[in-house]
C-alpha cells in the first residue's frame, strides 16, 4: 500500500512527503535525479521522469496511490502505466488557471488542462487540486528586500489570494486519506485577497522598515522576467496580473472543508519566512 510522491523535493511535494511520513504511510519519493532527494530515513526513492515513459514501470511497482505533478508530455502513458500497476487514486497538482476565464488562450492553463484531461480519460480514480497563486512566490522579492533595493514588479495593484504551500499539502494529504474526494476537482486559495503591494506592505511591517516598490511597465517586465521565465509562462502570468488589477480575487473554502481549519494567511507565511527577507549583518 505504497504512496508515490512525485516531485518529492518540490515546494508542495516535500511537504506532502513529510506529512505522509509522519502519519506512518509506506512511501516512495521520486524525482528525475533521486540522488538529489533528501528524504526521511527509511523512505524508498525512485527515478521518475514524467516525460520519460521508460522510467514509469519501476517507479510505480507496488504503488497504490500517487501525488502527481502536472507534466503534459507523457501524461497519457503515465496514467496507463499507473492503471497497469494497480494504482487506485491519483491526486494531481494542477492550477486554478484551468478554471479561469482565459483558459482556452492561456498556455499555463492548457498545460495543466492537458494532464487533467488525460487523467479523466484514463480509468484511474483521481482528485484534481487547482491552487491559485502560491504564497511562496513572494520569495521572488527576497533579494531586493534583503539588500534594501526597491522591489520592481509589474501590476503592483493586481490581486491574488495567496495560498500557503502547507495548506496545499494538507489538502493533498486529506484527499489521499480516503475515498471521500475521489472524482472531485478542488480549487484552493488563501483566505484573503491581497494586491502585490499589500503583500509587500505586510513584509515591510513585519520587518519594521519600508519596502519600496517600483512598478515596471509591461515591456520592462517582459525584458527582465523573460531572462528567466519561459515565454508561455510569462505571457500567461502577465495577462493574469493585468486582469487582476483592482479586482479582488475570489476565495474558496476548500482548505477549511478538507482540513477543518481556516487557511493560513499571507501574514503567517511572511512571519514564518521572514529570515529570507531580513538584511544580513
Ligand atoms: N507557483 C504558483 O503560484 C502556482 C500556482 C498554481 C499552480 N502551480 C503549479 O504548481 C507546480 C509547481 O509546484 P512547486 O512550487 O511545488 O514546484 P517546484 O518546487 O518548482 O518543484 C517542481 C517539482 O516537479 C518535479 N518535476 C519537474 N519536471 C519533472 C519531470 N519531467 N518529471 C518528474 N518530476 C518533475 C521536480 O522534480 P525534480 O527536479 O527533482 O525531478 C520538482 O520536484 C507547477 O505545476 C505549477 O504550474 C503553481
Amino acid at each position: 500500500m505504497t504512496i508515490l510522491v512525485t516531485g518529492a523535493r518540490g515546494n508542495v511535494g516535500r511537504r506532502v512527503l513529510e506529512r505522509l511520513h509522519a502519519a506512518g504511510h509506506p512511501l516512495r519519493a521520486s524525482g528525475r535525479t533521486p540522488a538529489e532527494l533528501s528524504v526521511p530515513a527509511g523512505v524508498d526513492t525512485a527515478r521518475l521522469d514524467l516525460n520519460g515513459p521508460d522510467t514509469f514501470e519501476a517507479a510505480l511497482r507496488g504503488v497504490d496511490k500517487v501525488f502527481l505533478y502536472a507534466e503534459s508530455d507523457g501524461a497519457k502513458e503515465f496514467f496507463a502505466a499507473a492503471a497497469e500497476a494497480g494504482v487506485r487514486h491519483v491526486v494531481l497538482l494542477s492550477s486554478s488557471t484551468v478554471g479561469g476565464q482565459d483558459a482556452a488562450s492561456d498556455p499555463l492553463a492548457q498545460h495543466h488542462a492537458a494532464v487533467e484531461d488525460a487523467l479523466l480519460a484514463s480509468a484511474l480514480p483521481g482528485t484534481v487540486l487547482r491552487p491559485g497563486a502560491f504564497a511562496g512566490n513572494a520569495f521572488g522579492w527576497s533579494d531586493a528586500i534583503r539588500t534594501g533595493k526597491p522591489v520592481e514588479l509589474p501590476y503592483a495593484d493586481a490581486h491574488t489570494a495567496p495560498v500557503h504551500e502547507d495548506d496545499i499539502a494538507d489538502v493533498a494529504v486529506a484527499a489521499l486519506a480516503g475515498e471521500a474526494h475521489l472524482g472531485r476537482t478542488l480549487t484552493l486559495t488563501g483566505p484573503e485577497s491581497l494586491t502585490f503591494r499589500e503583500q509587500l506592505a505586510v513584509l515591510g511591517e513585519l520587518l519594521g522598515r519600508e519596502v519600496p516598490v517600483r512598478e515596471l511597465t509591461r515591456d520592462e517586465a517582459v525584458e527582465r522576467m523573460g531572462r528567466f521565465v519561459p515565454e508561455p509562462v510569462l505571457t500567461s502570468l502577465l495577462s493574469q496580473w493585468a486582469a487582476a488589477v483592482g479586482k479582488p480575487a475570489g476565495t474558496t473554502g476548500t482548505v477549511q472543508d478538507l482540513t477543518g481549519r481556516p487557511g493560513r494567511t499571507f501574514r503567517q507565511w511572511a512571519g514564518e519566512n521572514l529570515g529570507a527577507f531580513a538584511a544580513q549583518d
